[in-house]
């Protein structure tokens, strides 16, 4: 069993998650209505991640015999400004994400709800790659780089495999 704290908390947190999915998504088409093809896949492949992120809790809560709601998720906007305001969207983002978990673990510690507590480890460790790569990426929009240049040096799929084998 977990706390009713951390069932209501971790419910919450599948929402953040699909919404964080949602977000890369219009971040994806936003590349994409632009042509930037490689942008478009590296976010569509974070989006993924995300859910994947969801699902990871929702199978936590299943395994521990907790409550499922399910959440609305908000609609997520495709019109930024440019490359800069799309890319800095999903640090901040990520950032939020990461101040999410943190909560969560001192819920948890708080609630003496240790088997919540490992459960987040992984998060809170995921949560420095993944703000590490959205600021590696904000900085190379800002270096000025050409768009359509820059997107070999984006992380690719076959990157995305090795990190998630390493895990
Ligand atoms: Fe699953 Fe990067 O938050």
């Amino acid at each position: 069993m977990i706390s009713d704290a951390l069932t209501k908390a971790l419910n919450g947190q599948i929402a953040s998650e699909f919404t964080a999915s949602n977000h890369y998504l219009a971040i994806a088409a936003y590349f994409a209505l632009g042509s930037l093809d490689g942008w478009a896949d590296f976010f569509h492949r974070q989006s993924e991640e995300e859910r994947g992120h969801g699902l990871k809790i929702l199978q936590f809560l299943i395994d521990n015999d907790a409550e499922i709601h399910l959440p609305a998720v908000a609609e997520a906007r495709t019109d930024f400004a440019d490359a800069l305001e799309a890319v800095c969207s999903a640090l901040t983002s990520e950032r939020k994400v990461s101040g999410q978990f943190d909560a969560l673990a001192a819920l948890a510690t708080e609630n003496r709800d240790y088997r919540s507590l490992q459960f987040l480890q992984w998060f809170i460790s995921e949560q420095v790659e993944e703000e590490a790569t959205m600021g590696k990426l904000v900085d190379l929009v800002k270096s000025g780089v050409n768009l359509f240049e820059a997107q070999q040096h984006l992380p690719s799929a076959e990157d995305a495999e090795v990190d998630a084998e390493n895990e």
